[in-house]
């Protein structure tokens, strides 16, 4: 590890000198970059550093609860914007996976643009935009062929002037986990997995609504809370529930219903960039399936995603 220790000395003393008394905004997503950048940049400037963590209402159960309390343990200060309203009622009908990602991409930029036009004497923001990010969102050919929009908290809105400092984007993941490791912090906290910046919109199909959201969040988290017990959770890239616009006939006690789908995406990956699902023990996927469709009200039946990426993604959306 002795060159990421390099990497965050000298890291650590370049931004110092850069930035010096200046101020630095940088939005948290709850994920390990970002979160391992607001640390890193405290360690350089202190209390110049303001973080901004805006709360989407596309998180998952407890999400912003969690990220809250991790800072506080931390003993870093951040600015909590709960902003899920104004993102709830712009994604309003909007079906398309390419238009919601830029309806969250623009309200994020707003929302962040109201709360910067609060401050002075910022002169910086900082990304934890990572290269996987920036290659895979800049196409060689165009615009027209960037896979998927990607929205990482923090994505850069282009009138705010500031001076951009992105200290990872020649680092992978595994590159950012081990300076969190560096950085002391928590082993739960580094080996998080990632969560994309859209968050439960580009995991729920169709239309997204409250009632949606709470449904994917209570499955969402069964399976989250069975593959931690299970210990799967430390060897795979990602594991999640994805809710399908669909109904489908099930028979509940002698009543016939008629409710929703979850799939279960489990995948690993060294990077993001190619992934395989994983085989799971089968009595460990009948817990989950039998959990989900008993706990979560509306759902009656669960599917297992078994595609690889290439060609299908990670995530739906
Ligand atoms: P895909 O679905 O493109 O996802 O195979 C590859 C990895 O990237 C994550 N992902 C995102 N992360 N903003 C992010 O910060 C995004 O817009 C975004 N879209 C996908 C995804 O979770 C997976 O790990």
């Amino acid at each position: 590890d002795w060159n990421m220790g390099d990497f965050l000395e000298k890291t650590i003393n370049e931004i110092g000198q850069e930035v010096r008394d200046k101020k630095v905004l940088c939005a948290i997503s709850g994920g390990v970059d970002s979160s391992v950048l607001v640390v890193l940049l405290n360690k350089a400037l202190g209390d110049n550093v303001i973080p901004v963590f805006i709360n989407n209402g596309l998180l998952r159960q407890n999400e912003e609860i969690n990220v809250q309390k991790a800072f506080e343990k931390l003993g870093i200060k951040i600015n909590y914007i709960d902003a899920s309203e104004i993102f709830l009622s712009k994604l309003k009908k909007v079906k398309d996976p390419e238009k919601k990602r830029k309806i969250i991409g623009h309200t994020f930029i707003d929302v962040f643009r109201d709360f910067v036009s609060k401050l002075s004497g910022v002169e910086y923001l900082a990304q934890g935009t990572l290269y996987p990010d920036v290659i895979e969102s800049v196409s060689v050919k165009g615009p027209s062929d960037v896979i998927k929009s990607h929205h990482n908290v923090g994505g850069l809105p282009k009138d705010l002037k500031f001076k951009l400092i992105e200290p990872f984007r020649f680092l992978f993941k595994d590159e950012v986990r081990q300076l969190a490791r560096q950085l002391n912090l928590d082993d739960a906290f580094i080996n998080r997995h990632p969560f994309p910046g859209p968050g439960l919109a580009i995991r729920i199909i169709g239309e997204v609504t409250k009632q949606k959201l709470n449904i994917l969040r209570q499955a969402d988290a069964i399976i989250l809370e069975e593959i931690k017990k299970s210990g799967f959770y430390d060897k795979v890239w990602q594991a999640f529930g994805v809710l399908l616009d669909l109904k489908s006939v099930g028979v509940m006690g002698d009543k016939r219903t008629y409710d929703y789908a979850i799939v279960v995406r489990v995948v690993e990956s060294l990077d993001g960039m190619t992934a395989n699902w994983v085989y799971l023990p089968q009595e460990f996927l009948n817990t989950i399936s039998t959990r989900i469709i008993n706990e979560v009200q509306r759902v009656n039946r669960v599917v297992l995603d078994i595609s690889n990426k290439p060609p299908a993604t990670i995530e739906w959306e």
